[in-house]
C-alpha cells in the first residue's frame, strides 16, 4: 500500500533552482545568496533580475526590468476603470483576486502580472476610502510608486525602502503553500495568469499569507503588557491557534522575523513603530514561545515572518487590510519565476489519493492509489 502524508509533509514535489529553507538551521538561501544580504542590499528591480534570470523568455538588467514594470504599471492602471465597479463593496485582498482574473493567459506577461498587484490594491484600497485612485509614475520604482498610488502623496525615502526591504524578503520561499498551488497550475498548461490566481487564493488563508492583519489584532486585544497571560490562556482553553507562530519547514525561528524586525527598529518614530508597540510586541513574543514550548515539548514552534511584517507594515503606514496583499505584491515575483521553472520541466503535478469510501457489491480489487 502507498504510503499517505497528510499535508505532503517532507514530501519533495520539484526540483528547483530558486530557493532552499533550511528548516533546521533556520537559514534560507535565494539563488545561492543568503536572505539577510539579500535585504541589505536588494529592491524589487534587483530581486525580478536574481528569480527570472535564465528562467523568463529573456535576461535582463534591474534597470530595464525597473524601466519595464513602470511601463506596466502604466498598462494596469488602464484596466482600473473595468475593474473598480465590479468590486465594489469587496474586501480588497478579493478586489485584487478578481482583478487578475481581468488579465488574459494569451497576452499577458509576468511584468504586467507584478505590476497589477500594486496598482489594483493602491486604488482598491482608496475606493474602499471612497477616494478616486492615483495614475503610477513610472519613473518610480515598485515600491516607492506602490506608495505613492496609495496615499496621493511622495513616500518618505525610508518607508520605500523598507517597503522594497519586505517585498524582497518574501519573495521567495521554496515549495510553499501558494508556490506549489502555482506550480500545480502551471504544469497542466492553464497558463501564467491563471497559476498566479490561483497561488493568491492559496496565500490569502489565515494559516499562509491571511496572518499578518490578524498578529495586529491580536496585539490590540491583548493591549498590554498585563494582558499577555489572561489573553493566552483564553486563546489555548478555546484551541485557536497564534498567529506568526509555527512554521511547517522551521523548527527554530524563521530568519526572515529578525529581518522585518530590523525593518522595523529603522522606522522608529514612524507611525505604529512606537516604543510601547515594540515592547508590547516583544512581551507578547516572548510570553507566546514560553508557552508553546510548554504545551509542545517535542515540536519546536518559533516566531515566524508574519509576527513581525505585521509591525513592519504597519510602521510603513499601510492598514491591515492591505497586509496580505503587500505580502503578494513580493511573492509574485517567486510565484513567476516557478511557474516559469515548471513550465520548463513539463511534467504534469498529479498525486494520488487513497480511496476510503464504499465499495460496490462484489468488492473492487486491493486498494491502489489513484
Ligand atoms: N499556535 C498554537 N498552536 C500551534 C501553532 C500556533 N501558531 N502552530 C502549531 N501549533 C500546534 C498545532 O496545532 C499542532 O498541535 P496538535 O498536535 O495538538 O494538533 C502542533 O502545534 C504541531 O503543529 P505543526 O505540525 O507544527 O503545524 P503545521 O505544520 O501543520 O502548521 C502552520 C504550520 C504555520 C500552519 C501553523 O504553525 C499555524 O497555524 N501557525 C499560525 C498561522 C501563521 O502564523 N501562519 C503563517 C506561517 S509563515 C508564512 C508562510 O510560510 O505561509
Amino acid at each position: 500500500m502507498n504510503t499517505i502524508s497528510p499535508g505532503l509533509d517532507g514530501v519533495v514535489a520539484a526540483e528547483t533552482m530558486l530557493s532552499q529553507v533550511d528548516g533546521q538551521a533556520g537559514r534560507l538561501i535565494v539563488r545561492g545568496k543568503d536572505i539577510e544580504e539579500i535585504a541589505a542590499d536588494y529592491d524589487f528591480a534587483h530581486m525580478a533580475a536574481l528569480l527570472w534570470d535564465g528562467l523568463a523568455p529573456k535576461f535582463t538588467s534591474p534597470a530595464v526590468i525597473r524601466r519595464d514594470l513602470g511601463q506596466a504599471r502604466l498598462a494596469a492602471a488602464a484596466l482600473l476603470p473595468k475593474l473598480l465597479p465590479a468590486t465594489l463593496g469587496l474586501p480588497p485582498i478579493e478586489g485584487l483576486r478578481a482583478g487578475l482574473a481581468l488579465l488574459s493567459d494569451a497576452d499577458c506577461d509576468h511584468h504586467l502580472l507584478c505590476a497589477a498587484v500594486p496598482v489594483f490594491t493602491g486604488a482598491l484600497w482608496r475606493q474602499t476610502q471612497g477616494q478616486a485612485s492615483i495614475a503610477p509614475n513610472p519613473k518610480y520604482g515598485q515600491a516607492e510608486d506602490f506608495l505613492a498610488m496609495l496615499t496621493g502623496k511622495v513616500p518618505a525615502p525610508a518607508a520605500a525602502r523598507a517597503l522594497d526591504t519586505s517585498l524582497v524578503t518574501v519573495a521567495d520561499h521554496g515549495l510553499n503553500a501558494s508556490t506549489f498551488t502555482a506550480r500545480v497550475v502551471a504544469s497542466t498548461r492553464a497558463g501564467m495568469v491563471s497559476s498566479v490566481t490561483a497561488a493568491l487564493c492559496a496565500l490569502k488563508g489565515p494559516l499562509h499569507g491571511g496572518a499578518p492583519g490578524p498578529v495586529l489584532d491580536m496585539l490590540d486585544e491583548i493591549g498590554d503588557v498585563d494582558g499577555v497571560t489572561p489573553w493566552l490562556e483564553k486563546q489555548f482553553a478555546a484551541g485557536n491557534r497564534l498567529m506568526g507562530f509555527g512554521h511547517r519547514i522551521y523548527r527554530t525561528r524563521d530568519p526572515r522575523a529578525d529581518v522585518l524586525k530590523g525593518v522595523v527598529a529603522k522606522l522608529r518614530g514612524h507611525r505604529g513603530s512606537g516604543k510601547n508597540r515594540i515592547a508590547l510586541a516583544e512581551a507578547v513574543e516572548t510570553a507566546i514561545l514560553a508557552e508553546l514550548a510548554v504545551r509542545y515539548p517535542t515540536r519546536p514552534l518559533d516566531t515566524n515572518v508574519e509576527f513581525y511584517t505585521a509591525l513592519a507594515l504597519e510602521a510603513i503606514g499601510l492598514p491591515r487590510e492591505l497586509f496580505t496583499l503587500a505580502f503578494a505584491m513580493g511573492r509574485v515575483l517567486g510565484w513567476t519565476a516557478h511557474i516559469f521553472e515548471q513550465e520548463q520541466s513539463g511534467r504534469m503535478i498529479r498525486p494520488a489519493s487513497r480511496y476510503i469510501g464504499p465499495v460496490p457489491e462484489g468488492g473492487m480489487a486491493a486498494a491502489v492509489a489513484g
